[in-house]
């Protein structure tokens, strides 16, 4: 996919570079779907970074170009026909859609009690048993996952969706930026009403900080304005309808969303560090498949690990299996089909640790600890 995208932005800087703008668009739109899909894939936040830098730049120049070929078709009187446009709106719209279940299912989700009765209660209940949520006990219509990154919102929320018998979309911001281009406006009134046709319907915005955080007056914080307007607007415009749609936000900086933003995710949901049960079978989820030494115990590791985040103790496990493998790979023995590893066994876990320390510091922790006091979850 890497490759496939670098190679999309070489030929769309080429062909930039020699004048034919217009034949660039393509592969800069390529290469910025490919890199949302990265970002989408890789847990790596320095990579999911980069990815989202070079998919902005792309997009950025595809505006640019769009508004110089705009402009001049428009003196010579041509517009695009309508088709064509509402074509690209609709595909724009299918990619967001995630159609098939996500892979994640409720049991794979270790702890997260709060987050997880709270989006049962306000997703999966009033989706299975819409004669109950009326009136009254109408369900939420926004709710906003909050927390240190690496700690189960993007996962859980998967989880939901493979739960429910809904259509979800997923939608990340730098994926809406991408396919904005002039149109986003459009683009998510758009996605909402096919959220409204196909309800019951889960919209999920993650990484939500992207449009919120856009200030100041260069053209990218317009852009991203507009959108943020639109969006604010679609959630709103709902609160009416019988139909059931419910949009998820996610975040990992919640103080970047202004009050606007906050008014319309009123359910407010805080995701955190894993308790020392919740890492104790989370141990055991990411090692699943691999036969380990008898001398793992899950709870010990759970102990050495106090502060680690979901996404640490992930890696933590890919990297302490590794180590057997490694081993044999330094012994050139790993050609050799016949020899098979040994068991990864409880010191490949704790000379792991030494690589792979807690992400999140006690001092970040302390800031998402202040804005759940002073604004819910
Ligand atoms: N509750 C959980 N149980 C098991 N693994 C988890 C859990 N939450 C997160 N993980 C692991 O951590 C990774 C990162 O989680 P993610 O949802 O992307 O974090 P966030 O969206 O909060 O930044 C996931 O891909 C998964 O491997
Ligand atoms: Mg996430």
């Amino acid at each position: 996919m890497f490759e496939a995208a670098k190679k999309n932005a070489a030929t769309a800087y080429r062909l930039d570079q020699s004048g034919q703008t217009s034949q660039a668009v393509r592969y800069y739109v390529n290469a910025a779907e490919q890199l949302q899909k990265l970002i989408n894939f890789t847990d790596d936040p320095s990579m999911k970074n980069l990815y989202y830098q070079k998919a902005m730049e792309y997009i950025l120049r595809v505006k640019e170009i769009r508004g110089i070929v705009g402009s001049s078709e428009s003196k010579t009187g041509s517009t695009a026909a309508p088709s064509t446009e509402d074509d690209e709106i609709s595909g724009a719209i299918s990619s967001v859609i995630v159609r098939e279940k996500p892979n994640v299912k409720w049991e794979d989700v270790a702890g997260m009690e709060g987050a997880k009765r709270a989006l049962r209660e306000a997703v999966i209940l009033p989706m299975s048993r819409p004669d109950l949520f009326k009136g009254a006990r109408k369900p939420w219509k926004g709710i906003l996952m909050f927390g240190p990154p690496g700690c189960g919102k993007t996962y859980l929320c998967k989880a939901v969706a493979s739960e429910v018998d809904s259509t979800f979309f997923s939608v990340s911001a730098a994926n809406l930026i991408s396919k904005w281009l002039g149109e986003s406006e459009k683009l998510v009134k758009e996605l909402y009403d096919r959220a409204v046709e196909e309800a019951p319907s889960i919209i999920f915005f993650d990484e939500i900080d992207a449009l919120a955080g856009a200030r100041g007056g260069s053209s990218e914080g317009e852009a991203m304005r507009r959108i943020k307007t639109q969006l604010l607007q679609a959630v709103e415009g709902f609160e009416t309808g019988e139909e059931l749609l419910v949009t998820v936000g996610a975040t990992n900086t919640p103080w970047d969303i202004d009050a606007a933003m906050r008014r319309r995710f009123e359910r407010r949901v805080y995701v955190t560090l894993p308790t020392t049960e919740a890492r104790g079978i989370m141990f055991q989820i990411h090692t699943r498949g691999v036969k380990l030494d008898s001398d793992v115990s899950f709870e010990e590791l759970a102990k050495y690990t106090a502060g680690y985040s979901a996404a640490d103790i992930a890696l933590l496990c890919r990297e302490a299996l590794m180590h057997p493998i490694r081993e044999l790979d330094a012994d050139g023995a790993l050609k050799d089909a016949s020899i098979q590893p040994r068991a990864p066994n409880f010191n490949d876990f704790v000379v792991s640790m030494e690589n792979i320390k807690p992400s999140v510091s006690p001092k970040e922790l302390a800031r998402y600890e202040e804005w759940k006091d002073q604004f819910g979850g």
